[in-house]
């Protein structure tokens, strides 16, 4: 008799902890200070920084992976949804060229700063050289995602090239060309592309904003408003998802877009607006906002609400709580990610002659 209340303790405690153990870990961290692998020495970094910013890359010698991901435009290109094939000018300002026709892409360009470090976790674990890419995380590491803008027709392969033909067309563009040849030691293949892009991108990272000096230990690097408003963030419930050294779970959740997006990264976020995979949010504001009626949502879905009409919002949703007075703070705190002087390195000229980061 005298064993029961002990023995409801014991029930008790194991459901705690239970509950516990399916909610995420929602710590935050630093990041290293770098991403570059043994084999990224100067010269391999240099034939993809010659790579990324080449327009050769592209059927009609136009489009350059740099056309999109712009240091100019935080690696990115300051638009909603890019320009590919078809264009002229950069960023927000490019056009369709006279006589050209419009390739919708109906995904933002996102920013490659850091994405080296996609995948990490709070442990600083992280699947190099496979890191998960895109907003669906559908490719598995740069060598694979490379290969999708190049056999792309909207983004740099165009309408007279058909997709088989685009990889051995463009080694025969860079064969004919006596830099490529040299820095790829007469081995011109797309090992050796991807390999350089990789590289080149993994050097591309911004890991001392005020944030990681503050997680480093320099105390005064975050002022109070930042502090507070990181306060914010986890009383929110924004770290459920974003969360470790990227602020994101790298999972894919459902918070009533499409059903599948990862939870995107949120450092620099001052060089890559506009937001979402869409492009369509303008500001951090207008993103917490977009928050403010998510949360709505989701304690509707849980009153049993228009259940059928919408998918499922994923079930952490039902755990924001996002009050007014948190939208400054969480944008101060946000601000904090910023690392203030990125990588914003381009060439001078590429082995091509052609203009450097397209027309
Ligand atoms: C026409 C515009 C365009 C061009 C050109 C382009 N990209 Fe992208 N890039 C995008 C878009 C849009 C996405 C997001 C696609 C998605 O999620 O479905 C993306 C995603 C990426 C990502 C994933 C980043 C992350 O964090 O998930 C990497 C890496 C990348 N691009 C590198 C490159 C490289 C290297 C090249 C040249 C070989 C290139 N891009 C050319 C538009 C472009
Ligand atoms: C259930 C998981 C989840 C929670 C909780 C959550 N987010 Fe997100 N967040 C996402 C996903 C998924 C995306 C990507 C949406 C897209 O691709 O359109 C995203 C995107 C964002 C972006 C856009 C970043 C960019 O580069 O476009 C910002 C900013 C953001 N979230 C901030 C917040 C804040 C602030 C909170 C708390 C109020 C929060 N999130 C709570 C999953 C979550």
């Amino acid at each position: 008799m005298r064993l029961q209340p002990l023995l409801l303790g014991w029930i008790a405690l194991l459901l705690a902890v239970g509950l516990q153990a399916t909610l995420p870990d929602t710590r935050l961290a630093a990041l290293p200070r770098v991403a570059a692998l043994p084999e990224d020495d100067e010269e391999l970094v240099e034939l993809g920084q010659w790579l990324f910013f080449d327009p050769i890359l592209s059927h009609n010698r136009e489009v350059a992976c740099a056309t999109c991901h712009h240091p100019d435009h935080g690696w990115a290109d300051g638009r909603s949804t890019p320009l590919g094939v078809g264009g002229v000018g950069l960023g927000p300002m490019r056009k369709l060229a006279a006589g050209s026709s419009f390739e919708p892409i109906n995904r933002n360009s996102p920013s490659l700063l850091n994405s080296a470090f996609n995948g990490m976790d709070i442990l600083g674990t992280y699947p190099a050289p496979r890191q998960p890419m895109f907003w669906d995380l559908r490719a598995d590491g740069y060598a694979q995602q490379a290969i999708g803008p190049l056999q792309a027709p909207a983004e740099m392969l165009g309408r007279q090239c058909p997709p088989h033909q685009a990889l051995p067309q463009l080694l025969e563009r860079l064969r004919a060309i006596p830099d490529y040849r040299e820095a790829m030691q007469g081995q011109v293949n797309m090992d050796q592309v991807t390999r350089a892009l990789a590289a080149f991108q993994r050097s591309l990272i911004a890991v001392n904003s005020p944030f990681d000096r503050y997680l480093r230990g320099e105390k005064n690097a975050m002022n109070q408003r930042q502090i507070k408003g990181m306060q914010a963030f986890h009383r929110a419930g924004c770290s459920l998802c974003h969360n470790g050294p990227m602020l994101s779970d790298f999972k894919l959740h459902n918070i009533g877009l499409e059903p599948a997006l990862r939870t995107a990264p949120l450092r620099n976020l001052a060089l890559s607006a506009p937001y979402m995979h869409h492009g369509g949010e303008p500001s951090l504001e207008s993103v917490m906002n977009f928050y403010d009626r998510l949360a709505d949502r989701a304690a509707e879905t849980l009153d049993g609400g228009d259940e059928n009409t919408m998918p499922a919002l994923d079930p952490l949703m039902q755990r924001l709580d996002l009050l007014p007075e948190d939208h400054g703070l969480i944008i101060e705190f946000l601000g904090a990610l910023n690392d203030p002087n990125p990588p914003r390195t381009r060439p001078s000229a590429v082995p091509s002659g052609l203009p450097v980061g397209g027309r």
